[in-house]
């Protein structure tokens, strides 16, 4: 738990510097809808890309600190973070609580487990982005989508069984998805089947 506030501390003194220090007046007039625009782009690029989801996620952030793609990919990468620690501690309130079978017990550990990686993926995939290396930070995120979808799929091998983390596992998807859709657009040469 300590680990993972220490990364909320280190990530928003990050934040920080990454916002450039313009007026949110010069801003507005160079940069109207950037957000609504590459929400745009990525949902035409895949169908399981939810274009309200990006617009509302993204327009949570104040649209000064939004100024190009990169800022926008930065911020779609701290969400996605911030929202995959908030969930390992609900998994671990869920683990806790005593409700759950031993097959659905399993299936949380197992989820716990992943998100822990996801986490520690999305911290790297912030750190070779900051390296201009977008490439790797899109394999990354590649495979945080895809930590989304093996979580949910553990509590579909035993029929009838309900998964309590579905809303969890689909913002994650969403999320990694933005930032994997901005890092496709960053480097051309990655942006043949994104689908
Ligand atoms: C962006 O899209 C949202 C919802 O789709 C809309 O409410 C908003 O006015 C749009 N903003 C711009 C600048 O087009
Ligand atoms: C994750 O992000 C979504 C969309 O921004 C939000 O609705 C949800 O409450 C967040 N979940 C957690 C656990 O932070």
């Amino acid at each position: 738990m300590r680990q993972f506030s220490l990364f909320t501390v280190s990530l928003s003194s990050l934040f920080l510097l990454l916002i450039p220090h313009e007026t949110p007046s010069t801003v507005t007039a160079l940069y109207p809808d950037l957000t609504n625009t590459t929400c745009k782009q990525c949902a035409e690029k895949s169908t399981a890309f939810n274009y309200d989801f990006c617009t509302s996620s993204l327009q949570a952030i104040p649209v000064s600190h939004v100024t190009n793609l990169q800022g926008l990919a930065l911020i779609a990468m701290e969400l996605t973070l911030e929202n995959a620690t908030n969930t390992i501690s609900n998994i671990e309130k869920m683990i806790g609580a005593g409700e759950f079978d031993p097959f659905a017990l399993g299936c949380l550990k197992d989820c716990l487990e992943l998100y822990g990686e996801g986490v520690s993926m999305l911290v790297d995939s912030i750190q070779v982005f900051w390296w201009e290396q977008y490439d790797a930070a899109n394999l990354l995120l590649r495979t945080v989508l895809e930590t989304a979808a093996t979580c949910e799929e553990g509590f579909k091998e035993k029929a009838g069984e309900v998964s309590p983390l579905s809303v969890e596992n689909y913002d994650l998807y969403q999320l990694a998805a933005i930032a994997l859709c901005i890092t496709d657009l960053l480097s051309p040469a990655l942006d043949s089947d994104s689908s």
